[in-house]
């Protein structure tokens, strides 16, 4: 069952209670209304009758008291009305006889008697009385009994009709509510549904691939700002989509390049042996051998990424000293320097202490930042100081290279980043697979350091590592 028929269902139900619970008070209240009222009225019918016997018994003869008297029998459920006097002689008497019974109703078969006067039920011929009386006393002296006689029946039959009236007006009033109600829920549950369904819309098309696919702007409600977190959420697939893309054609890329290398190195050392040009078979070699290693890095890198990506990745902790490690990496890529002109030195400002890291890892990091100050110079010096302070040994690596755009400088560490080089005059060739700051962020975190970049593009640029001691 689809949601919007669930909550129809629900506010329907819901809706149908609270209209049996309304008609169930309102005929208990109305019934009692009913009943109460009927209690007074017959009270007052009593008390005029015991006035109009007074009148008759202290006026006798007097025309206006017996016409009175005679007017009680026009009210329908009035069948005898006599005064008696104080010896119980009815000096007064008038009768109507209803010959038909009247049945009862189903709704008011019995009724509570008013609390003054005496109030019986009797049983006359087949026809159901309640013989009310009730003592007064006359001006001429001695207490005179008034009686009315009332038939049962005919006054639930009153009552019951008077109930079946308001009744039926209150059922034309809850049906108009009813179907106000149920238009009012339709259109609720469309207004609350709509964004729901909306929602699986768009769900289900950025599930079939269209990730471009987005929720049109709703309101500032809870539903609104489901609506902007689901957006939020397709831009991050959207853009984890463009990188995975990307991640399959730099992968395919760097895989590709070394291994073209190496088949066209081949390929020459067949044609040279083919021409017995043999003297030149071991620059290609040479060749195949730069195109292998670069290979075995990449792969490496790789692996190494997979290792930290799957929390794998352990440290083998014991001394070291950053001034050696910075020391060797430099020596390893001074003659990396030499070749494209470019001097480079180590400045050690005070004695550096051991500390303890994985010299391994520490050294990866180092020839990264190091090779990359020699890779992206063209002309100038990278420098490397190291200096210490209070809890902490700082490496800074200087260059005067092609620096690095502003903007681009908060991606640097990301996974397989490398800026655009045709803008900076760099040529893509030389550049590496964008995973060494992504690792050598990694470790130096692990150490506990951190590591942070500056750079003025043309000028060059300087990376630090803060290592805690
Ligand atoms: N000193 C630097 N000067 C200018 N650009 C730099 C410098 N260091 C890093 N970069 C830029 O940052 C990118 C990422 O560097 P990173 O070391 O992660 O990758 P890489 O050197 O390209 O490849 P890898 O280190 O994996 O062989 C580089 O491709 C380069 O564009
Ligand atoms: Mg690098």
């Amino acid at each position: 069952m689809s949601i919007r028929n669930k909550l129809l269902l629900f506010m329907l139900t819901l809706l149908a209670a609270v209209a049996a619970v309304l008609t169930l008070l309102f005929f208990y209240n109305e019934r009692s209304a009913i009943a109460s009222n009927n209690q007074r009225k017959n009270f007052q019918i009593l008390l005029a009758m015991s006035e109009v016997c007074r009148e008759i018994h202290d006026t006798p003869g007097k025309s206006s008291a017996y016409r009175y008297f005679k007017a009680f029998l026009k009210t329908p459920e009035i069948i005898k009305v006599s005064c008696s006097d104080r010896r119980g002689r009815t000096f007064m008497e008038d009768r109507y006889y209803n010959p038909y019974p009247h049945p009862f109703s189903n709704l008011f078969k019995t009724f509570p008697p008013p609390q003054t006067g005496v109030w019986e039920t009797k049983n006359d011929n087949g026809v159901e009385i309640l013989q009310a009386s009730l003592k007064a006393r006359s001006v001429k002296g001695g207490a005179i009994t008034a009686h009315v006689d009332f038939s049962t029946q005919l006054i639930s039959q009153e009552m019951d009709s008077s109930l079946r009236q308001t009744s039926a007006r209150f059922f034309i009033i809850l049906s108009l509510a009813f179907a106000a109600g149920c238009i009012g829920i339709l259109i609720i549950t469309r207004v609350v549904v709509k964004p729901i369904q909306l929602m699986a819309e768009a769900a289900r098309m950025i599930g079939s691939g269209r990730l471009g696919h987005r929720i049109p702007a709703a309101g500032g409600d809870e539903m609104g700002m489901l609506a902007s977190e689901f957006n939020e959420m397709a831009d991050k697939l959207k853009e984890l989509d463009e990188m995975k893309k990307d991640f399959v054609s730099s992968i395919t890329h760097d895989l590709r390049s070394p291994v073209t290398g190496i088949e066209l190195c081949a390929d020459l050392i067949k044609e040279l042996a083919e021409k017995h040009e043999y003297n030149k078979i071991p620059e290609q070699l040479f060749s195949i051998n730069e195109h292998s290693q670069r290979l075995n890095r990449f792969i490496d890198s790789l692996l190494e990424i997979s290792k930290i990506e799957s929390g794998k990745t352990t440290l083998d902790i014991k001394a070291v000293n950053l001034e050696e490690l910075s020391d060797r990496a430099v020596r390893a890529l001074k003659p990396y320097a030499g070749q494209k002109g470019i001097k480079m030195e180590l400045v050690v400002g005070q004695t550096i202490s051991d500390t303890r890291g994985d010299p391994d890892r520490l050294y990866q990091v180092l020839a990264n930042i190091i090779g990359n100050a020699v890779k992206f110079t063209n002309s100038g010096s990278v420098g490397v100081y190291i200096t210490t302070a209070p809890g902490w040994q700082q490496i800074r690596v200087c260059d005067t290279g092609i620096g690095i755009p502003e903007h681009e400088i908060k991606n640097l560490f990301s996974k397989f980043y490398r800026i655009n080089s045709d803008s900076r005059g760099y040529p893509s060739s030389r550049q590496g697979t964008g995973l060494g700051l992504f690792i050598a962020k990694f470790i130096i975190e692990q150490h506990g350091g951190r590591i942070e970049a500056k750079s003025s593009p043309g000028k060059g640029s300087e990376f630090t590592i803060f290592f805690p001691t």
